[in-house]
């Protein structure tokens, strides 16, 4: 697609906390959409060949935030994805205004119990992989709130089920990037 075309399939990012549901309501938004889909996590497991949680065991958290920033930066494609972003990718300064300058960006909200039951069992998620996760939620959740109350359009996604988050989202991305190339 070309010029005006272009403009009106702006990427369209979800961010939110761990266990918000970002990834299958990012999935099911990029079917409706017909969209690509892009996980940073998975892109970055791509890239890397091993998984998020090899990448914190062996080099630690700071060289997975390069990651992410080079994934933000130069990693994706800029026109026509859905893009589920690690929950703390926003948390680097800059990453926010990054991904605000290529799209309109979702922040899915949940309860700390809601997150905690979504995650649990999960070993997946190196930073909640401690002796007390809930009070590590409550910790992160506290010191990311200002960064996700600024993201951008909050949904709440406590008793939501993905498909009425989906199209809740995809309603406003609609309109939003009708005049998205106009800014
Ligand atoms: C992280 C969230 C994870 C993953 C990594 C760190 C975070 O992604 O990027 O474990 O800092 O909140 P999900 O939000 O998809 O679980």
């Amino acid at each position: 697609m070309t010029g005006n075309q272009d403009q009106l399939r702006p990427n369209l990012y979800i961010v939110g906390f761990m266990g918000t549901g970002k990834s299958a309501v990012g999935r099911a938004i990029a079917q409706r959409l017909d969209y690509e889909y892009i996980d940073s996590d998975n892109a970055i497991e791509k890239s890397e060949g091993r998984s998020i949680r090899e990448i914190f065991e062996s080099d630690g958290e700071s060289v997975f935030r390069d990651l992410e920033k080079r994934f933000v930066e130069e990693g994706h494609p800029s026109l026509g994805c859905v893009v589920s972003s690690g929950g703390g990718l926003i948390s680097q300064p800059g990453m926010l205004a990054a991904i605000q300058s290529k799209g309109p960006v979702f922040c899915l909200l949940a309860s700390a119990e809601t997150i905690f039951e979504r995650v649990r069992g999960n070993k997946k998620r190196p930073l909640l992989n401690v002796e007390d996760p809930m009070a590590r939620i409550r910790e992160l959740l506290k010191e990311r709130e200002p960064i996700y109350k600024n993201a951008g359009t909050e949904v709440l996604t406590d008793g939501r089920s993905i498909s009425d988050i989906a199209s809740h989202i995809v309603r406003i991305y609609r309109t939003e990037s009708r005049s998205w190339g106009a800014r």
